[in-house]
């Protein structure tokens, strides 16, 4: 099952709630938050407070992705405020291991990421703890980039290992993803797929995810 993930990145912050209700009525069932610290990428977003905002007006899964340099010490406090998933940079947690399994004793699905540039086999060791897998597809920091696809190789990799090994964690993408490139990205192995400017930088979102998740279906027919 596909699942389209908006990102609020580049929703109007002025008017979230009402942002949020048009791509729930859409009917996608996860929103992607981008948590950034000014350190660990060259931008700057919101904190927990939103995050429990945001929890009291959607039942929507909260995928929570932290690009911070200390996750291990906020992912806690991103759970309190009503994280559903919450995801960890490789490239920030020296205790990989130890960070995932913290996440999911907290009661949170713990996904890790990699950047464009970390090797898949950075992650070799965790992947059957991991609860699902982000591959990053710009360089994390700023909405409105353009997909790097050279990725797509490395999510098609990713889903050969993932089939070796008999696991079924989910893969997701995040950067770049329009409805131009969608199918490539479906067809290559992701099943979860983040989106902001292209859904919220449209005339009618709604109506964007409905293209995305028609998209979606047609690419998964293809598959089989
Ligand atoms: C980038 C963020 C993304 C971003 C995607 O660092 O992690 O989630 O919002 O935005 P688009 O879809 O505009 O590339
Ligand atoms: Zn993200």
């Amino acid at each position: 099952m596909i699942e389209i993930a908006p990102s609020i990145l580049s929703a109007d912050f002025a008017r979230l709630a009402k942002e949020i209700a048009r791509v729930e009525a859409a009917g996608v069932s996860m929103l992607h938050l981008d948590v950034m610290d000014g350190h660990f990428v060259p931008n700057l977003t919101f904190g927990p407070p939103l995050v429990s905002s945001i929890r009291k007006v959607t039942d929507l899964t909260l995928d929570v992705h932290l690009m911070i340099e200390d996750p291990d010490t906020y992912a806690p406090v991103f759970i309190d405020a009503g994280a559903d998933y919450v995801s960890v940079h490789q490239e920030t947690c020296p205790h990989l291991h130890r960070s995932l399994r913290m996440i999911q004793e907290r009661g949170a699905k713990a996904g890790v990421v990699l950047n464009p540039a970390t090797p898949l086999s950075a992650l070799e060791e965790v992947l059957e703890v991991a609860d699902y897998v982000l591959l990053m597809s710009v360089n994390p920091g700023f909405g409105g980039q353009e997909l790097i696809p050279e990725v797509l190789g490395k999510v098609r990799r990713l889903a050969h290992m993932r089939q070796q090994l008999g696991l079924t964690f989910p893969i997701e993408i995040d950067g770049g993803v329009t409805t131009e490139n969608l199918a490539g990205v479906i067809r290559a192995g992701c099943d979860w797929i983040v989106s902001g400017s292209a859904i919220f930088h449209t005339p009618d979102p709604a109506a964007t995810i409905r293209d995305m998740q028609r998209i979606a279906a047609e690419a998964t027919a293809i598959q089989v």
